[in-house]
């Protein structure tokens, strides 16, 4: 069985304190009243990981960088390599964010290289695809998305593609408040699933977690959720608020 995965994406918000506190709240939450069967991840900022890992049940709730770089060490001043975050405790890496490839130039060549150093270094990587906004409008969400997907993760070999956790992100939902409908959401897991089960067979696709991301909230979860092809969520604006996250975290 595949794992029900919500995963909160901080992104460049809260200082050390902030996120402490907020993950301080979110435990104590999800210790109270969180699904059990739901693997909770809180991607922060890399100077929070540390920090956050230390204050929260490591049994419940798993930490994520929201990048690695892609080379091992060395004179690369300002970057954090994969191997670095995996001694602060963390346990994910969101890597191929469309903020990422926006503004930082982030090809498929250079993502291939951090996806193989977070495998390398026993991460599991929650790699995100989706389509901008003229693609939807053109209709060739699909043949845009599976292209990303050959480029990068489908290079990979079945025993580390098993390890990977898989987020569509459509740009144009992203902190637009304009979710993909239910529907969408679904037709484009669907299809995600298909090529995987072409390229590794079906019973490796019915094991990768396929997350949704894009304006996800407390309200719009639960219908997202029950997509048969949709196993959780990467959440920004609404990983926030631990009461908005809880919310989400308990929608299936
Ligand atoms: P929002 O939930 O704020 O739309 O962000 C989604 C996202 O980019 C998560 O990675």
């Amino acid at each position: 069985m595949r794992k029900k995965v919500v995963a909160g994406n901080w992104k460049c918000n809260t200082t050390l304190q902030e996120g402490v506190e907020l993950a301080v709240a979110v435990n104590s939450i999800v210790a109270e009243k969180g699904a059990k069967d739901v693997v909770v991840v809180l991607g922060t900022p890399f100077t929070h990981i540390t920090k956050v890992f230390e204050s929260v049940d490591n049994s419940r709730i798993g930490v994520s960088a929201q990048n690695c770089a892609a080379e091992a060490k060395g004179a690369f001043t300002g970057e954090v390599s994969a191997a670095m975050v995996k001694s602060t405790g963390a346990g994910y890496v969101i890597l191929g964010h469309s903020e990422r490839r926006e503004y930082y130039g982030e090809t498929s060549a250079i993502l291939n290289k951090k996806v193989a150093l977070a495998l390398e270094n026993d991460l599991t990587p929650i790699f995100c695809c989706g389509e901008p906004l003229e693609i939807r409008e053109a209709g060739s969400q699909k043949a845009y998305v599976i292209q990303q997907l050959e480029e990068t993760i489908f290079q990979l070999s079945e025993s580390d593609f098993k390890k990977i956790i898989v987020a569509y992100e459509p740009i144009w939902a992203i902190g637009t408040g304009k979710t993909a409908t239910t529907e969408q959401a679904q037709e484009m897991h669907k299809d995600i699933r298909e090529a995987m089960a072409a390229k590794f067979g079906a019973d490796v696709a019915a094991e990768i977690s396929i997350l949704y991301g894009g304006s996800c909230n407390p309200k719009n979860a639960a219908e997202l959720f029950a997509n048969p092809d949709v196993d959780g969520g990467l959440i920004g604006g609404a990983s926030l608020k631990a009461e908005d996250f809880i919310q989400i975290i308990n929608a299936y």
